[in-house]
């Protein structure tokens, strides 16, 4: 159809092309924006858009609510929705295993807060259900929004979705305070989550592989009304910011929630002591497969918010809590061959290549056999049976032979000295568990293993540059180091000859990359693949350091042991010497450096906004040091607190230092702070400036 013929058009007519330009130009966004994989040219685009608009300038009466000249590109974003920050962080929490763990996470709380060995604890118990965490905030007693967990830090707002919940209260009944930020989990009862399977598969939709999965998923759908039909449930159970104190007890809070609206799991219990905790958990392992839905343990959690405040946290979770899991489900089978993976830190990792076996509902083929001495030390050899197990979404693992069923002649494992992807020694440093290749950048499977990390999703996220295609590239000689990715455009045609690609998935490849030309620090620093710098260690250096050139610089200077920067580096809260190690081993490797300068001379990596300090605390950014014995706290309680405070605090006294805390029967560092003429306080002035 041409332009003259819109001059011919009979409102009838028009009304139905319009309505058909409309889904066919949303069908195109939708391939274009969040597929990255458009079927036409941006010119054959461009023209549907320009003829829906000379038929709405003769029609405007017919101009449809969802027509595409009201939105600007696909409607949804990218990632989908937009991102909400959490006012404060949602954290995750640590595990016990058994009751010797429960019973160690029960005398750190106490040892860290200076209670005797035998102090009795109240703890909450609350069934730990899997499903996904939200964050809901209210203003007002109004539920303004909610967003799920994402990083911790910012999560998706579901706002809408939220509200087609009938479990999510629209107002908070009676009194409620100016602002409070409510959390919970949302999930699936089993019978509700079969039943809409059962409804999917007729009506040839999307079936879902457990109830967390459908439950994310339902909760995760751009358009609510789709939300609005799925059986979800939430059992309300943690707390955000609030603007008021609402509770003194976790318990109390608990019936807040209830009084409030919301369902708070009726199996939540108060248990005093450890012995209590210990039967509860005999318990509701017992009721587990009677539940309506599927837990992995239960979670405890101090009753005394006070004492809760006090213990604080420890990286990214909780000193007050702790989920206590349900043993592992288990399985047998026969160990067919172990295959040693080579890892991008170059390590050498066993993998166990089993007959499937289903466990606990999933198929299992491969296992993890950890290292050499746990192979030695199960005495696991190829033919055996073995026990299997899965725990949660991790892989599964060997937990023993069955030595009844060892075939004859079966012989010990002998684990390689040589790197099986280079031939390089492969070497076990003293008090290490992991036998690692020496190779280095030489060694293929490292620099292969890099180049995937470097695409990864919390790094690069190059979409079509999948694992598969990077082995593919690798094996062509086209990618040695990270920075022959951004060359990858210009093999644009050679890559759209060949098999499984095409002139469309090439050309979007060469954008995905060029639109990566551009990276955050944080997910620069990450894709670099330093050992044990994960994304969260990644934004803590990104935000300290400010910007690439600053952090390259102090990098450098902190391959000096004892300089300053290394200092500094190592007292990031959440960094640590040891961390502080790795980056200094990382950057006294010229090769590294020489491949991170290449790569920066064709990127442009983004500061971060720098965040040195707690904004409103008066100690943040200063150097604090404790001396003398404190009274109401141990010291690491007061340490953590100061670091929370956004304070850094040292150990002995300098021209650089702040401020001293001195407690009872100080010594010569509270001398020498008077001598320097550092301000001194006394331990009930500290407990005054950092109880704000
Ligand atoms: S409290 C700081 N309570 O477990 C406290 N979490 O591993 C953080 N979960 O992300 C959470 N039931 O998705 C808490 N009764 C419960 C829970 C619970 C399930 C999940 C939640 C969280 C994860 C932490």
């Amino acid at each position: 159809m041409t332009l003259n013929d819109v001059a011919n058009l009979t409102e009838h007519e028009a009304a139905a092309e319009l309505a058909r330009l409309a889904r066919e130009i949303a069908h195109h966004d939708r391939l274009y924006y969040q597929q990255d994989a458009p079927e036409i040219t941006d010119a054959e685009y461009d023209e549907l858009r320009r003829h829906n608009a000379a038929i709405e300038a003769r029609f405007p009466e017919l101009i449809r609510p969802d027509s595409p000249s009201e939105r600007i590109g696909g409607g949804a974003p990218e990632g989908g929705f937009a991102k909400l920050r959490h006012r404060v962080p949602m954290l995750s929490l640590d595990n016990a295993m058994d009751t010797e763990e429960f019973t160690e996470f029960c005398a750190r709380a106490r040892r860290f807060v200076g209670l005797p060995a035998d102090a009795p604890l109240d703890f909450v118990a609350e069934p730990k259900i899997d499903g996904l965490s939200i964050n809901l905030t209210y203003e007002k007693g109004r539920f303004v929004h909610g967003a799920t967990r994402g990083d911790g830090t910012e999560g998706e707002d579901v706002t809408a979705n939220l509200r087609t919940m009938k479990s999510v209260p629209a107002r908070l009944k009676g009194h409620a305070p100016a602002l409070i930020e409510i959390r919970g989990e949302v999930f699936m009862t089993k019978s509700d989550f079969l039943a809409m399977n059962e409804a999917q598969a007729a009506a040839g939709q999307k079936v879902f592989a457990n109830p967390r999965n459908a439950a994310a998923g339902s909760l995760r759908q751009l358009d609510a009304s789709i939300t609005a039909g799925r059986p979800l449930s939430l059992f309300a159970y943690a707390m955000g910011e609030a603007s008021e104190q609402v509770a003194q007890t976790h318990w109390e809070y608990l019936e807040r929630l209830g009084h409030w609206g919301f369902q708070v799991n009726p199996l939540s219990k108060r248990v005093q002591g450890e012995a209590a905790a210990a039967k509860f958990q005999a318990t509701i392992a017992a009721e587990r497969s009677g539940l309506g839905y599927d837990i992995d343990g239960v979670v405890y959690k101090l009753n005394d918010l006070a004492l809760q405040r006090r213990l604080g946290f420890v990286g990214r979770a909780p000193r007050w809590a702790i989920a206590w899991k349900f043993p592992a489900e288990q399985a047998m089978t026969v160990l067919k061959e172990i295959r040693v993976q080579v890892g991008r830190t170059g390590a050498l990792t066993p993998v166990a290549r089993l007959e499937p076996v289903n466990v606990g509902g999933v198929l299992v083929q491969n296992a993890t056999l950890h290292n050499e001495d746990d192979i030695k030390r199960k005495d696991i050899r190829i033919g055996d049976t073995v026990v299997l197990q899965r725990a949660g979404d991790v892989i599964p693992q060997i937990v023993s032979v069955v030595p009844e069923r060892r075939p004859r002649g079966a012989k010990p494992y002998h684990f390689p000295d040589r790197c099986p992807a280079c031939g390089s020694q492969a070497v076990r440093p003293p008090g290490e568990a992991v036998r690692r290749c020496t190779g280095g950048l030489i060694c293929p499977a490292q620099r292969v293993e890099r180049l995937i990390h470097f695409v990864s999703r919390p790094a690069f996220d190059i979409d079509g540059l999948g694992e598969k295609t990077i082995r593919e590239f690798f094996d062509e000689g086209w990618l040695h180091s990270p920075a022959d990715l951004f060359r990858l455009p210009a093999r644009e045609a050679e890559i759209a000859e060949r098999e499984g690609w095409g002139k469309v998935s090439a050309r979007n490849l060469s954008r995905a990359i060029e639109a990566r030309r551009r990276i955050s620090l944080d997910r620069f620093i990450y894709a670099l693949g330093v050992r044990r710098i994960g994304d969260a260690n990644a934004k803590l250096l990104a935000r300290h350091y400010g910007t690439y050139d600053h952090w390259r610089a102090q990098m450098l200077a902190a391959t000096v042991v004892g300089s300053e920067a290394r200092e500094e580096l190592g007292s990031i809260v959440g960094i640590g010497p040891a961390i502080a190690q790795e980056l200094a081993d990382f950057f006294a490797e010229h090769r590294n450096v020489e491949a991170l300068d290449e790569l920066t001379r064709v990127l442009t990596v983004e500061a971060a906004a720098r965040v040195t300090a707690v904004a409103g605390s008066e100690i943040a950014g200063k150097t604090l040091v404790f001396t003398g014995t404190m009274e109401t706290m141990t010291r690491p309680e007061a340490k953590a607190r100061a670091e929370a405070l956004g304070a850094k605090v040292t150990d002995s006294v300098s021209k650089k230092t702040d401020l001293v805390i001195v407690g009872a029967d100080a010594g010569s560092k509270a001398r020498k702070a008077v001598e320097l003429g550092v301000k001194t306080i006394t331990e009930a002035e500290w407990r005054e400036l950092s109880a704000s």
